[in-house]
Formats: C-alpha cells, structure tokens, sequence
C-alpha cells in the first residue's frame, strides 16, 4: 500500500483530525482548523462521525487537505476502534497519494481516556500493517504497482514514540505475513529453519535446529513420522532471547508450523486443502513476536521459541492411520486421523517444553482445528488455558493488541474421549464431537502438571477473507502481537 512508513518531520501535507459520533471537534482540533472548514465539513449531512467514515475538507492556510475520521461512539471508543479509524485514513491517504499527514487526534483519544502513547501505538500498528506488501511472486505479466513513501508526524512528541513503537511491531508482524504468503514449494521446514538462523543472526537471538539424526535422538516421534512422507525433511526450531538472566525460568512459546498439510494418507478432499500453505501460521507468529522481542521489547526475562515444523504429505513411506507413537515422556499414540497431525508435532514442543527448557509458562499456537472456525468464526481465537494467572495475562495482552481471545472449556471428560483401546489415547475420537476440546485435551497429555500452559487454535484467525480494518485479505500474523505485549507485561 505504501513504498514505507516514516515518523517525524514537520510542515505535513495532511491534517487528520478525529470527531466522535454527535459531537464536533475537540478544542486542540478547532485551534488547527483554520478558516474553519474542517467545522463547515462536519456539518455536511455525510459526517455521521460512524466508525472510520471519512469527511474532506480543504482549507487556505498550511494544509492542503483536512481528513476528519469518524470515532464512533466516545463511550465505545477503544484502541482498538482506533486502530479502525486510522487505518481508514491509511486507506485514504494511499488513493490520494499524499505524502505526508500529521495526526492530531490525542485530545479525542484523551478525552476518551486513552493516553497519547497508546493512542500512538494503537495508529502507528494500524498504519504499519495496513502497508504490508509481498509482490515478490508477481512476475512480468502484471503492471508493476505505484507506491508512494508515507511520512507521519504529530505535534504531540508522545503519540509521535507511540506510533514509532507501533510501526516496529507492526513490521515484525508483517514478517509473519510475509511467511505465510510464501507458497509450499519454496517454504518447506528447511527454508522455514533458514529464514530463523537469518532473522535470528540480524536480530541478535540464540537459533538452534534440530534436524535428522537429532530428531531420532531427542525422540521427536511427532515430527519423525509426520514429516516421513516428504522429501522436504521435518525440524524443530528453537530460538532464544536470553534476557538479562541465565538463571530466571523462560516462557516458551511453541508455534506449528506445518509448511503444508495434505491431510497426509487421510487425505483432504473436495479442495479442503487449497490454503494449507498457512498451516504454518502458528510457527510464523512466534517467529515474528521472536522479532518483535529481540528488536522492539527486550525483556528481562528469557524467552525460548520452539517451531515444530514438517510437512504432512502422502508417499509409500507415509505413517498411517493404525501406527502407534510413543513420546518421550511416555505417553503412547494411536494415530487413527492422519490429518490430526498438529497435535503429534506440537506434543513434540511441549513434551521438550516441560523436560528441558524448566518453563514458567508455556503458549502453543496453532491453525489446529476446522471446528474452532465452525464454533468461533475469524473473530475471536480459541482459548484454553485452566492456570487463572496466566489466563488473566493472555486476556490482558489481547485487550492491548486487539486480537480476540474466548475461553473454550476443558474437563475430564474431555480427556476420557481421546483414550485408545491400544494405546494410551487416540490422535482423534471420530465421534465427531468438539473437535477444538478434542485437540486441547490430546495436548494436555504432553504437559506437566503445574506449569501454566496456554493452547490458542488459530486456524479462524490467521487469515482474513477480505480487506478489513488493518489488514488486507490474506494472512493478519494473528499472534505476534498478542505475544509480543504479553512478554512486555511478563515480569
Ligand atoms: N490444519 C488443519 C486445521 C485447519 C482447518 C486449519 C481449516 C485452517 C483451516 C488440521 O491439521 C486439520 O486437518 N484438522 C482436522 C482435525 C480432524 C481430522 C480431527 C479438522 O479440523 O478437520
Ligand atoms: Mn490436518
Ligand atoms: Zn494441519
């Protein structure tokens, strides 16, 4: 949408102003608008002052042109309500080419009770993921694109910080964007390896694959017998952000990252498979929140990130429907659905989790379940997580992101259901019955008593089906801002 987003500078070319629903502009606003025809504007009968609804005017003075953005309701107005209007002046500005716009809408958000740091964040995300861009799988039989270079300022020094932080972590979401638009043939586990070592070289993090021979060694049974279909071999990827000490126990962040998902020798069917290229979306998150710890957050605390990546394709060496796992910690598998495959990759990642790494807590994401889209839509995530304190933080950093969380119920019944005849539990019960609990409750089997421990199924979230808010259609890098503020909130 924009050749790249800059802050700062004066003598902008653009005025952005904000107004809420049935009321006009507040008192820094009006001493801006000179000649008053940013008020005459507001009285056209097209200024219902509606969530992100645009209102022009052009006044004599120093700006060219005046955008009055709709706030919607004052006592509705969020962050991220915010980040709605400003990526509707985004839209705006990249049609009219301007190249320039200084936001003036702290003393709305003040008076709304957001302060102009976060008003500046909630603006600066908006804007930054509003300007992804990947044509790098465009060829010549296209028009390349005309983009113009963007430059944002404000004459409040905070909101101008906050819509700084706001850009960097937009950028390191749309590194998971960018992940995911890659296509299966180029984006396999050992490329998915590649582009970690090089973030994590550029960034200043510890990146470890575990690949072949190790993957027998450390008994990553998931990864060996998901990935043994494809030529392009499974791994595990581990990175690290050491923080200030060795000693203090990390949070582990765990992301599938199925680079493509057949559905294996239970093979998808009536094109249930076109879009599995972003199976590898949870991975992706917690390598772009990765980016966003090591270059924007940079928290005491350690944080260490596992990508369990493979892909799950058909051959004669695929594993089957009937083969029985057995994990590192013990537990038995009795794979009846070879497209329940996250599940057998993740267990991998948590079982080593809870071994090695001595983890105060554990957040696994994962595009695990069709269900969660059935039960949940693209709204809201589904949320598992039976530790109260952590639950409180995962809510509280997806109240400062913007991106849903809802709680999904777990109980022992739940965990009956996955039991096998064979072996100890089933990869899937075909009883056909809540299928996101269904995958929460495998999982729990893989995870230490005591350690707090977050799953989120991604798979309604991950994409967006059409151009909406921030986010064009195609991938959102649902996650990596989620995890980024709650590692900023983490002590
Ligand atoms: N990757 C899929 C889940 C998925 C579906 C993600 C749609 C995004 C959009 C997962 O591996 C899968 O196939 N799940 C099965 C599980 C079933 C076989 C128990 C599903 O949900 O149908
Ligand atoms: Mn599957
Ligand atoms: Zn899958």
């Amino acid at each position: 949408m924009f050749e790249s987003i800059s802050v700062g500078g004066t003598k902008a070319a653009v005025l952005v102003l904000g107004h809420f629903q049935g009321q006009g502009l507040d008192r820094a606003a009006r001493a801006l608008d000179t000649g008053r025809v940013a008020a005459a504007a507001l009285r056209r009968g097209e200024a219902t002052g509606e969530l992100g609804r645009m209102v022009e005017a052009f006044p004599k003075g120093r700006f060219r042109r005046v955008l009055i953005v709709g706030l919607g309701k004052e006592a509705k107005f969020t962050t991220e309500a915010l980040r709605t209007a400003a990526a509707a002046v985004g839209r705006r500005l990249a049609t009219t080419k301007e190249a320039s716009a200084q936001f003036e809408v702290a003393g709305a958000c003040g008076a709304a009770g957001i302060d102009p740091h976060r008003a500046g964040r909630a603006a600066g995300e908006a804007l930054g993921l509003l300007g992804w861009v990947c044509d790098q799988f465009k060829g010549k039989g296209g028009e390349p694109p005309k983009r113009t270079a963007l430059r944002v300022s404000s004459s409040s020094d905070e909101f101008e910080a906050g819509m700084e932080r706001g850009l960097a972590v937009a950028r390191s979401a749309n590194l998971a964007r960018t992940l995911s638009e890659t296509p299966p043939n180029i984006a396999t586990p050992g490329w998915m390896a590649e582009q970690a070592r090089a973030m994590a070289k550029q960034a200043g993090l510890r990146c470890e694959v575990m690949q072949g021979e190790r993957l027998v060694k450390e008994r990553f049974e998931g990864l060996i017998n998901v990935g043994k279909a494809s030529e392009n071999k499974p791994c595990m990827i581990r990175l690290e952000w050491p923080g200030e000490g060795k000693k203090a126990e990390p949070l582990v962040l765990i992301g599938k990252t199925m680079t493509y998902d057949t559905g294996g020798l239970s093979l998808k069917v009536n094109n249930g498979m076109v879009g599995m290229k972003r199976d590898k979306d949870g991975g992706c998150a917690v390598l772009a929140a990765m980016h966003a710890i090591a270059t924007v957050v940079r928290p005491r605390r350690r944080v260490v990130a596992l990508l369990a990546a493979a892909e799950n394709s058909v051959s004669d060496e695929a594993y089957r429907p009937d083969d029985v796992l057995r994990y590192r910690n013990g537990v038995t598998v009795e794979v009846t659905n070879t497209d329940a495959e996250g599940r057998l990759v993740l267990a991998d990642a948590l079982c080593w989790a809870c071994e090695v790494e001595n983890p105060a807590a554990v957040i696994d994401l994962a595009t695990l379940t069709g269900g969660v889209v059935t039960a949940l839509g693209s709204t809201f995530a589904g949320m598992f997580c039976e530790d109260d304190g952590l639950r409180a933080r995962v809510e509280a950093a997806s109240a400062d992101s913007g991106e849903r969380v809802w709680r999904l119920p777990m109980h022992q019944e739940y965990r009956d259901m996955m039991k096998s005849p064979v072996a100890d539990i089933v990869n899937s019960n075909p009883n056909r019955k809540a299928h996101p609990i269904q995958g929460a409750a495998f999982l729990s089997y893989f995870v230490r008593e005591n350690i707090p421990w977050c799953h989120l199924d991604i798979a309604g979230v991950h994409a967006s089906e059409s151009d909406s808010g921030p986010f064009v259609k195609g991938p959102t890098g649902w996650g990596a801002r989620l995890l980024a503020s709650l590692v900023a909130a983490y002590e």
